[in-house]
């Protein structure tokens, strides 16, 4: 029998302040508990070269950055993310999980900076040569408790953040319209259920995901690679 594996992708999208770090975490830890080998990850960001464009993009201070600037310095980052990091892990059989994925460029330099959706796409599925994840989890969030929560006990917001409620109202649309174009490969959730019901909700639709026949998923979706228990006794 085929003993290869394929790793699984998921992304977590959703407007700033939607909680995708908790649940990303708290999706790790569970996932872990059972013995996968997770790797957690974020964008902008994930390699050396993306947290310097992380800095460059995100912080106060380095000029004007105008939209189309913006838009490929993201994709950049995620160029070398898909090919540094995300697809390793992949071939190794792991689970990945990134915080922000090509969906975050669509809604907030497509729709945000009004870029067009379909050319920052169409950017991105070249900078990564076309890797999707398997299913993103969408935290939709309002814009006006995305800030709130954001700001309380927080220091200053980013370059992005720190945009008026309307940019971000057009964003929560944009994430919106792009998890109803493709159901299947959608979890949207309201962000502002309690954390233990979103993570319960999260990981029973990771369970079906990871427990589908990989005859019946979606391209490479396959069973990820389980740790031997006696590998790593003590794990997380
Ligand atoms: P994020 O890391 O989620 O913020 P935080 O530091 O609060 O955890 O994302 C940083 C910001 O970058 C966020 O406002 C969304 C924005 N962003 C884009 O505009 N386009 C992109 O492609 C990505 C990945 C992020």
């Amino acid at each position: 029998m085929n003993k290869q594996r394929a790793g699984v992708f998921i992304a977590f999208e959703g407007g700033d302040g939607a909680g995708k770090s908790t649940q990303a975490a708290r999706l790790a830890a569970a996932l872990e508990s059972r013995g996968y080998t997770v790797l957690r990850t974020r964008e902008p960001g994930g390699t050396p070269v993306g947290e310097k464009l992380r800095s460059l993009v995100l912080d106060h201070g380095n000029g004007d950055i105008d939209a189309h600037t913006e838009a490929l310095i993201f994709a950049a980052s995620r160029a070398a993310h898909a090919s540094q990091v995300i697809r390793p892990a992949l071939g190794r059989g792991e689970i990945v999980l990134t915080d922000r994925y090509i969906d975050s460029s669509v809604a907030y330099q497509g729709a945000g900076r009004d870029l067009g959706q379909d050319a920052v796409r169409s950017l991105n599925e070249w900078a990564t040569s076309g890797l999707e994840p398997h299913l993103t989890v969408l935290l939709d969030v309002d814009p006006q408790l995305g800030r709130l929560r954001r700001t309380v006990g927080q220091a200053a917001e980013d370059r992005l953040e720190s945009e008026a409620d309307e940019f971000h109202a057009r964003i929560r649309d944009a994430f919106l319209n792009l998890a109803a174009s493709r159901p299947a490969s959608y979890l949207v959730l309201p962000a502002h259920l309690p954390v233990n019901e979103l993570a319960g909700q999260i990981l029973a639709r990771v369970d079906a995901l990871l427990d589908t026949p990989p005859a019946a998923a979606q391209d490479a979706v396959q069973l990820p690679a389980v740790r031997g228990a006696a590998q790593h006794g003590g794990g997380s």
